[in-house]
């Protein structure tokens, strides 16, 4: 990974000045001065307008905002145009266009109308990434590439007849003969053996369950052609601009499973991420935390980039929240307590037409003379204060481990419960965790382990052999672990573990469980501890395990729902339910305390305490002002701190220990 291309922990955004008269661009480059902004990302939805007819291009009007860019010392991401095609693409060949399952086409209108495997498209997208690269490759703007945008966000998945064949290859490549197939997809069940690769389609819509495996494979092809697009720009880019690195902006969240981004990484200069708080959720900014810790973990854990975020409410859910005073600044700090080395955002001027005209920007329809814009100049200032923390690392004594995969492969129909969510185990334990100011990396399973003091294993449905082997190896060199309800129970091909359930995790754990007893939604059972959980129980026995705790009513009264095998000096504990959240709490305390995590000794609701590199981020968003141990200086404010930094509700500090 690149260092992020940008100065100190930069303000950016998205500039789409082709919304607005000329005049405006130059009011727009004064407010960008005003608010200290370090870089714009240009371009994103530029095409129909640099290439109004194939092959004749207007770059005119791109030149002139790129020059006053740079006189007034902004950097640029420029995007390569290529994420929503124009009309005159997909009317003149509509074959580029994405169908659904139901083989349902989706026409132009919107945006990202195209299908990933299209070569008609990849044709059309390339030959204008070729002319933006030889115009613009070496402007002395142009700190970064961001090839198309949010590669996803829409069209995950097609199914039309050219993916159909691209699936197909790639099956081919996968498994080399049919036979290999069949067996992977066992598809001895239900008469779905196929007799060659030509026989295959994309999972589309079936009378009933479709095979599990193809879906899985599915999901895998369907990243990979994603990730086949962005590699195809990035080739050409890296061969007409070599010396600017490549990125795209990737959607790391709790609500969107289908890209696989640890196989994205690999192939980015740096990462860059967009982010909006989710305001369905009952607390968005715990998912912030989640998303930011995957996001680090995704990058291997250098620094990335905020690529977009919003000042205030988006305009995509039902309900649209505006941020209350103050929350602009801790929403963002919260990012680069988390790793990120820029906070960006869309829009800079909210639109006046369109479909996004009610989402927020840095400046407001209100203009600049408002409270919002005011915030957003305080914002680029606290920014300014922190240049130092770019380029270092956040430290974690803890891991969660966490796999797309797993998330596909546990999420799909015909399961023991269609009440079970494999991101609600994560986001519970992992907020969980943070909570007791502890700073918490997410992982991938193939992750290096030895540098933390606890992992947790949330409801790992899908694991690999070489994965379970790591984790048993993790907890015989003394390390502590907690499994949580339906792990380990398939292999990478959903094939079930057999023997007894947590398969992968059973000798590792000492338990071994023969039936699931789920529950029914709102059903709850009582532990002999005082906890209270739902959701899930099993049949298990604790064969060569001390067992913690046993359901005390209900049908499985008086068997293991926690337990706890020695190994060594490490511990692995088995978690066979899902405990309210209070029970939750408790359980993360006595294991962030039994393993000797660094975290508060005693917790404030509200107070997020994050660790990165020599900076301690203190974070109120609580009720009460906080109180936390440091020693060094608040960068926010220049204050000495001798003993305490003390944090009003709202407010946030950022101290440099003294080392
Ligand atoms: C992102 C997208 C932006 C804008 C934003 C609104 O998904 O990249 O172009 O639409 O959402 O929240």
């Amino acid at each position: 990974m690149t260092g992020i291309p940008f100065d100190g922990i930069a303000l950016g955004c998205d500039y789409n000045p082709e919304q607005w008269p000329r005049s405006v661009w130059r009011e727009d480059v004064a407010l960008m001065r005003e608010a200290g902004v370090g870089f714009m990302t240009l371009g994103v939805f530029s095409w129909a307008l640099l290439e109004p007819e194939p092959g004749r291009y207007d770059f005119g009007w791109f030149d002139e905002v790129l020059e006053l860019l740079h006189e007034a010392g902004v950097a640029v991401d420029l995007a390569t145009a290529t994420a929503a095609p124009p009309p005159w693409l997909t009317s003149g060949h509509p074959e580029v266009l994405p169908v659904d399952a139901e083989g349902r086409t989706l026409f132009q209108g919107s945006r990202q109308s195209w299908c990933p495997s299209s070569p008609v498209f990849r044709e059309h997208a390339l030959r204008l990434v070729g002319e933006m690269a030889r115009r613009y490759g070496s402007h002395p703007a142009v700190r970064l590439w961001h090839v198309s945008n949010e590669l996803g966000c829409h069209i995950t998945k097609c199914w039309c007849d050219v993916s159909a064949a691209a699936f197909r290859r790639w099956l081919t490549d996968r498994y080399g003969s049919i036979e290999k197939l069949n067996d992977a997809w066992g598809t001895a069940f239900w008469s779905q053996h196929y007799a060659s690769f030509d026989e295959v389609l994309p999972p589309r819509i079936t009378p009933t369950v479709p095979n599990p495996t193809h879906q899985l494979d599915f999901a895998r092809f369907s990243t990979d052609e994603l990730l086949g697009h962005y590699r195809a720009e990035r080739d050409l880019l890296r061969e007409l601009s070599p010396a600017v690195p490549v990125t795209t902006n990737l959607m790391v969240n709790a609500r969107q499973p289908d890209e696989d981004y640890f196989r994205w990484a690999p192939e980015m200069d740096l990462i860059a991420q967009d982010h909006y708080l989710d305001g369905r959720l009952a607390d968005p900014r715990a998912e912030q935390a989640l998303a930011s810790d995957l996001t680090r973990g995704v990058a291997g854990g250098a620094p990335w980039l905020l690529m977009e975020s919003a000042t205030s409410a988006v305009n995509w859910q039902p309900v649209n929240h505006a941020k209350r005073p103050g929350e602009l600044l801790l929403d963002s700090l919260r990012y680069v307590a988390r790793g990120a080395d820029a906070v960006a955002f869309f829009q800079w001027r909210a639109s006046k037409a369109g479909a996004e005209k009610f989402h927020s920007a840095l400046v407001p329809h209100a203009g600049a003379d408002s409270a919002l814009f005011r915030e957003v100049v305080g914002l680029g200032a606290a920014l300014g204060k922190l240049g130092e923390v770019a380029g270092s690392r956040v430290r974690a004594d803890v891991a969660v481990l966490f796999d797309y995969e797993a998330w596909w492969a546990c999420d799909l129909g015909s399961h023991p419960s269609g009440e079970l969510h494999y991101i609600d185990a994560v986001q519970r334990w992992h907020r969980a965790v943070t909570e007791l100011g502890a700073t918490v990396d997410v992982v991938h399973p193939s992750a290096d382990l030895s540098g933390y003091r606890l992992v947790v294993v949330p409801t790992l449905y899908l694991c690999s052999d070489p994965a379970a082997a790591a984790l048993a190896e993790y907890v015989r060199g003394g390390g502590h672990v907690l499994v949580t309800y339906f792990s380990g129970i398939v292999d990478e091909n959903d094939h079930v573990r057999l023997g007894g359930y947590p398969g992968a995790f059973r000798e590792l754990l000492g338990v071994r469980a023969e039936e699931f007893a789920p529950l029914r939604p709102g059903e709850t059972v009582t532990l002999d501890d005082g906890s209270t959980a739902g959701l899930w129980t099993e049949v298990l026995t604790a064969s060569d395990a001390e067992v913690l705790a046993r359901y005390a009513d209900g049908p499985l009264a008086g068997t293991p729902a926690l337990t706890r095998r020695t190994v060594g000096a490490g511990g692995a504990w088995y978690l066979a339910t899902r405990l309210d959240e209070s029970a939750t709490a408790a359980l993360a305390d006595r294991l962030t305390r039994d393993a000797g995590v660094a975290r508060m000794d005693a917790p404030l609701p509200g107070v997020e305490v994050v660790r990165r590199g020599r900076y301690l981020f203190v974070l109120n968003r609580g009720d009460a002002t906080a109180v936390v141990p440091a020693r060094g200086t608040d960068l926010l404010t220049g204050a000495r701190v001798d003993a305490c930094v003390t944090v009003a509700p709202g407010g946030a500090a950022v101290v440099r220990k003294e080392v």
